[in-house]
């Protein structure tokens, strides 16, 4: 405690918490950043239907019960063990309001049923942060397909000039390398998930490079996804099966 230097008026003020939460939150989400994306459609090598789309904070639950499985040493393979409980805080922040301008989509099977998830955050309206990406169905490049999908987002729908990921697995890693991410110089940046390196994209090249190659090789999915197949996907439901061992 320490003494001011000039007489003060009151010995204490007292402050609603409902005044403090508006400190704790930040400013209200930004609607620009946060632009609907347009659902699409993907499909597994059976030919079965995969409906990505924008979720909800009313969906949440069903994503933190999914992910809470994953919560497990036994699950510390591939790294899916961190990828779940980072990505279920991330979560959490978002429906309590603790991260800034976050944007999640997921995959689903017909029935709605949680197949992926991937989410990331707008830092300015030029540079959106990737934050992760999980494919509770292996083999299907369920997960790379869905990251193409947030950087689509960040770019085609909201205007962002740059994007900034880290990689936390060798799967994540090799991700990132077959969309030719650039890195920064480190560890003058660093990204916030835990001071990695910084792989980036600039819209430039998601133009002229990424995006091409990811079309050609089937990875953007289709669009428009049927009325009736969209309408089963909402709302979301947990995944009942997952299988990630590959
Ligand atoms: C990273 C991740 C999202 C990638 O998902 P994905 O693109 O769907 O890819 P998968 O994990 O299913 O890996 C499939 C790859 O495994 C390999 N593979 C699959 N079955 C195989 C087998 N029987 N034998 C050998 N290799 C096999 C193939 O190389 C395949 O890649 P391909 O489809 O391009 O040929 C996913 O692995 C994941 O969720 N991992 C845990 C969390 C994580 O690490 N997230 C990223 C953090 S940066």
């Amino acid at each position: 405690m320490v003494k001011p230097s000039v007489p003060i008026s009151f010995e204490e003020f007292k402050f609603s918490v409902e005044e403090i939460e508006e400190f704790l939150r930040g400013a209200p989400p930004d609607e620009k950043l946060l632009k609907p994306y347009t659902p699409k459609l993907y499909r597994l090598k059976t030919g079965e239907p995969v409906v990505i789309r924008a979720v909800d904070k009313s969906e949440a639950p069903a994503m933190l019960q999914s992910l809470k499985q994953l919560i497990d040493h036994n699950y510390d393979k591939d790294f899916y063990h961190l990828v779940a409980v980072r990505l279920y805080s991330e979560i959490l922040a978002w429906i309590q309001n603790r991260i800034k301008d976050h944007y999640a989509l997921v995959a689903t099977n017909a029935d709605g049923e949680l197949m992926g998830i991937v989410n990331h955050r707008f830092a300015s309206p030029e540079l959106c942060i990737s934050l992760h990406t999980i494919a509770l169905k292996r083999a299907e490049r369920l997960g790379i397909m869905l990251y193409a999908a947030k950087i689509e987002h960040a770019f085609d729908f909201v205007g962002a000039k740059e994007w900034w990921a880290t990689f936390e697995s060798p799967f994540g890693y090799r991700m990132g390398f077959r969309l030719q991410h650039g890195m920064k110089p480190w560890p003058e940046f660093q990204h916030e998930l835990g001071g990695g390196r910084v792989f980036y994209i600039t819209k430039e090249r998601w133009d002229r490079v990424v995006k091409p190659d990811l079309i050609q090789r089937g990875l953007m999915g289709e669009r428009p996804v049927p009325e009736d197949l969209l309408k089963k996907s909402m709302p979301l439901k947990p995944t009942q099966k997952i299988e990630i061992e590959i």
